[in-house]
């Protein structure tokens, strides 16, 4: 099976992982090499990442740029037979802005694909070496943030999220860290329920921060962090530090499925 598109004629949105530049995708890889023209989140994605992969491609940051102007230098390098990557960090589906940039295509007729990436999640919980999904823990990672100046719809503010009491990911909120903490622990947290920051994963300058909803504001101030980073909470974080409630069915020598018929010696 091929997932291989024809480059000319088409935009690709391209995921360009956290930030360590070998952590996009192989696929984003070879598109940027290909590409004639970059429009790059400049304000996110490390510009030494678009000079490896796209050394001699016409470089756009879209730091500076507003939705028409990127939409034009995209349209003009299809019009023109050029091949347009336009590349965001982490996983272009997240906080993106991608749909509106893809309604703007569809508008002017232009085919575009999405190339998936590692979102800074994901690189986070590896940074921690931590699973976000614990049997008997937590199941369920819900991905939010705090209204900024983009609102959040009432029924998903945090302190509603937060009855659930699953694995939290929570992007976009560090600079408001004391209202975080504060909405938590009006659902199923305490102040007891451990909690990270992880700042820049991936980059060199990376940085974790890691407590307890008690103690992480301060914690993350005296660190000095003040964006580009993510609030990890939940009690899956105790597993590091207290153990594990109960293993995974899935390796587990009695338990058989599909590929593996169960033996208990
Ligand atoms: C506009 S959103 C983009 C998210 C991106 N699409 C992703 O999948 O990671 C920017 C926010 O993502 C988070 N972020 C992006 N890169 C990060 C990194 N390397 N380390 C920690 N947080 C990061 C921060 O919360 C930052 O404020």
């Amino acid at each position: 099976m091929s997932f291989e598109v024809e480059n000319t004629g088409t935009v690709h949105f391209v995921g360009a992982g956290p930030g360590d530049a070998e952590l996009i995708t192989v696929k984003g890889a070879r598109l940027l090499r290909e590409a004639d023209v970059v429009v790059y989140a400049g304000s996110l994605v490390d510009r030494e990442l678009v000079r490896t992969y796209a050394p001699d491609a016409e470089v756009w940051d879209s730091a500076a740029m507003n939705l028409e102007e990127t939409t034009r230098v995209l349209a003009q390098a299809v019009a023109d037979g050029k091949r347009a990557v336009r590349l965001h960090t982490g996983d272009p589906s997240i906080y993106g802005a991608i749909q509106e940039q893809m309604a703007e295509l569809d508008r002017l007729g232009i085919g575009y694909a999405v190339v998936p990436g590692v979102t800074s999640a994901f690189a986070a919980a590896a940074i921690l070496k931590q699973e976000l999904t614990l049997p008997e823990v937590s199941q369920t990672v819900i991905i939010t943030r705090l209204a900024g100046r983009t609102p959040v719809p009432e029924r998903e503010s945090l302190a509603k999220i937060a009855q659930i009491g699953a694995t939290l990911v929570i992007y976009l909120s560090v600079s408001m860290i004391e209202r975080v903490v504060e909405e938590l622990l009006q659902g199923a947290y305490t102040p007891e329920t451990p909690a990270a920051v992880v700042a820049k994963a991936s980059w060199p300058d990376e940085q974790v921060v890691e407590g307890t909803l008690a103690d992480i504001a301060a914690k993350v101030k005296e660190a000095g962090i003040g964006k580009q980073a993510l609030i990890l909470v939940g009690d899956v974080l105790r597993a590091r530090r207290e153990g594990m409630k109960a293993r995974s069915l899935l390796y587990d020598k009695g338990f058989s499925h599909e590929f593996r018929t169960g033996i208990v010696t």
